[in-house]
């Protein structure tokens, strides 16, 4: 799948054609994986990862990923850059792209995002802003598309913060045709312009009561109450016990619902261990897809 983006910021930039594809590529790529091994199509070619935030998933399956296609992935701490000495990310992003084909970037401010992209000529792939996780989304719906069949006519409940993750489930589901209904404490509610953009093309609801949302839906979600960049954690008692998805909430969902979490999950708190060990959750697929749809997503956007 060729995409006419250069960068993979938040989703928007995707036509809906081009997101099923990388999802159907995903799942072509996990295929082959499996039965013979990819090939390497990403030979000689080396991607740069900047964290400015912790990792594990995101950290490894695009090394991983990187690797199985047969090019090679560089790890940096932003500390380790001299961009903790002052150097600027114009001047970084202009010395990367002379060097590396691909740049992947964990940040906390979306804007860095930006900065970067307009300033490297390779492609610049958001690994986790404050704003958005736009990798973890591919590879949710490329779990949705396994389970399911198919999304049309799919309902997602959103249950707990209006975060990140969820900015960028409500552009996925925009994308794919899914519905959506997002259930918050009151002020914790998803970023207002993705909202009415993603309005557009789907029906998003907002409510505060986990049992609206949950009604009727295929698919349960939730994440951490307190993502990377919240510091207060005051805000914690926002949320318990009314937003933890527990066997209640999850049997007020259709039957054969899933549950999904992008992981890492505090059990008992936004999940109960019932519930993301139980039969019903699909988190270690929903895990492993963040290799097969980085891989796809390298792959495209590298031009391999
Ligand atoms: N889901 C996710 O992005 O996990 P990591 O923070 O471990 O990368
Ligand atoms: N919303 C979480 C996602 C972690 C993968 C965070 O930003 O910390």
């Amino acid at each position: 799948m060729k995409l006419k983006t250069k960068d993979l910021l938040t989703l928007a930039e995707l036509t809906p054609k081009e997101f099923s594809g990388l999802i159907d590529d995903s799942i072509k790529l996990k295929k082959q994986f499996k039965n013979k091994g990819n090939k390497p199509i990403l030979k000689n070619k080396t991607l740069t990862m900047i964290f400015q935030k912790p990792s594990t998933r995101t950290r490894v399956s695009f090394e991983t990923g990187m690797y199985q296609l047969g090019g090679h992935a560089i790890d940096l701490s932003s500390d380790d850059t001299q961009l903790s000495r002052g150097e600027s990310v114009e001047d970084t992003a202009k010395t990367l792209s002379r060097y590396t084909d691909c740049i992947m970037a964990r940040v906390y401010e979306h804007e860095l995002l930006e900065k970067l992209s307009e300033h490297s000529t390779v492609p610049v792939i958001n690994g986790l802003s404050d704003t958005f996780h736009p990798c973890q989304i591919l590879a949710d719906f490329m779990t949705i598309k396994e389970k399911k069949k198919k999304f049309k006519g799919l309902k997602i409940a959103w249950i707990g913060d209006g975060n990140n993750v969820c900015n960028s489930m409500m552009y996925g589901a925009a994308l794919s045709g899914v519905s959506m209904s997002i259930a918050t404490p009151k002020g914790f509610e998803p970023n207002k312009i993705v909202l009415k953009e993603s309005k557009k093309s789907t029906d998003i609801e907002l409510t505060s009561d986990p049992f609206t949302a949950t009604k009727n839906a295929d698919v349960v979600v939730s994440d951490t109450f307190s993502s990377i960049h919240n510091r207060d954690l005051k805000r914690m008692k926002k949320f318990l016990p009314t937003f933890q998805v527990n066997s209640k909430l999850m049997s007020s969902a259709n039957k054969d619902a899933i549950f999904m979490h992008c992981l890492p999950a505090k059990r008992n708190q936004e999940v109960t261990s019932a519930v993301i060990d139980g039969s019903q959750s699909v988190v270690w697929d929903e895990a492993e897809n963040r290799l097969h749809t980085q891989k796809s997503l390298l792959a495209a956007l590298i031009h391999a």
